[in-house]
């Protein structure tokens, strides 16, 4: 079978983790996709540090558009970050035809729904794996794994950069500012750092949570924040003292009156499992009526784990291109028209 085109938007620490991780283990991930998924762009605004990657077949430009207007694309995989112009590009790439992966969570919890309708409109699947908890397959646990469940609630550690900032504080007592710094020399913090210690890169992953694991449109801006820049090393040997851990958690509840969504630092009895998640790995929790409570462990950030997600859509993505149409499967856990007597 003739392989599946791929063009990247951008080109940096999860777009090098992706082609690494396709090029490494290109025959399992062949075999497991029914084809070959092959990169053959990548859009980058620097083109001597992408040409690191340079391979047979794969071409390095700096105008996005020849990606997203390219007739020989199949998935468009945006790695941009932020809004603009990753949202335009996004927009385009549906509108002609191309499915859409991302790791894009600001841009899937604050546009998510005007994306979704387009994509349905158009037949192409948008998937965003990457976006939530790095590694972790968080949204296909809640969207397939969990499918016959009624969730109750989820909570999690969700930001690898402040966990790892907590971790450093208690473990070595390291000052905040230099934590930081470590965690974005490491490639786990946010182009823009303050969405990592305000707690609002929580609110984005916890936002896409929420929508799939109770089948609701996104609702970014009903999520009350607050992030850990005012915590002091004094807090964190305080809790210690008192038998306790802080925690930069995102929690999301159904409850009759509406959905609950917030993101703050959390006082957790040390010996709690979640309490001893240390450093950038992320663990989610998930309240199901049938299943009880379970839990997911990972590595939150990072080049490679993210590209784990990243590939794991692309996997999928090209599955579902390859069916017949007609039996594809939505890439929504949710019908939008169907929530119009939702409490919400
Ligand atoms: N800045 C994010 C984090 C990256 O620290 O969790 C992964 O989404």
């Amino acid at each position: 079978m003739k392989p599946i085109n791929v063009g990247l938007l951008g080109l940096g620490t999860v777009g090098g983790g992706t082609l690494t991780v396709l090029r490494r283990n290109q025959v399992e991930i062949t075999r497991r996709a029914g084809r070959e998924i092959r990169v053959t762009m990548a859009a980058v605004r620097d083109i001597e540090k992408a040409k690191k990657y340079a391979g047979d077949g794969f071409k390095i430009t700096t105008n996005p558009f020849d990606v997203v207007d390219n007739p020989d694309i199949d998935i468009v995989v945006e790695l941009i970050g932020g809004i603009e112009p990753a949202k335009d590009m996004v927009m385009m790439a549906i509108e002609n035809g191309k499915h859409v992966v991302t790791a894009n969570k600001a841009l899937i919890a604050k546009h998510g729904n005007e994306i979704f309708a387009a994509a349905q409109a158009k037949g192409v699947m948008v998937s965003f794996e990457a976006a939530v908890a790095g590694g972790i397959p968080i949204i296909k646990a809640l969207r397939e794994g969990l499918t016959a469940n009624r969730i109750e609630w989820i909570a999690g550690i969700i930001n690898g950069t402040s966990n790892f900032i907590l971790s450093e504080m208690r473990e070595k007592g390291s000052s905040f500012e230099e934590v930081l710094k470590e965690a974005q020399r490491l490639g786990y913090a946010e182009a823009d750092p303050t969405f990592d210690i305000e707690g609002i890169d929580a609110a984005h992953k916890l936002t896409i949570m929420s929508a799939i694991g109770f089948g609701v449109p996104m609702q970014f801006d009903k999520a009350y924040t607050e992030g850990i820049s005012k915590l002091t090393r004094e807090d964190i040997q305080y809790a210690e003292e008192l038998g306790y851990r802080i925690k930069l958690l995102g929690i999301t509840r159904w409850t009759p009156e509406g959905i609950e969504l917030r993101v703050h630092p959390t006082l957790i009895p040390a010996k709690r499992l979640i309490a001893n998640v240390e450093g950038v790995m992320n663990a989610i929790l998930v309240k199901g009526d049938a299943v009880g409570a379970t839990m997911y462990y990972g590595a939150g950030a990072g080049a490679e784990p993210t590209a784990s997600s990243v590939v794991a859509d692309l996997v999928d993505v090209t599955r579902m291109h390859t069916a017949d149409p007609g039996n594809r499967v939505p890439h929504l856990a949710f019908q939008p028209d169907a929530l119009s007597d939702d409490p919400i």
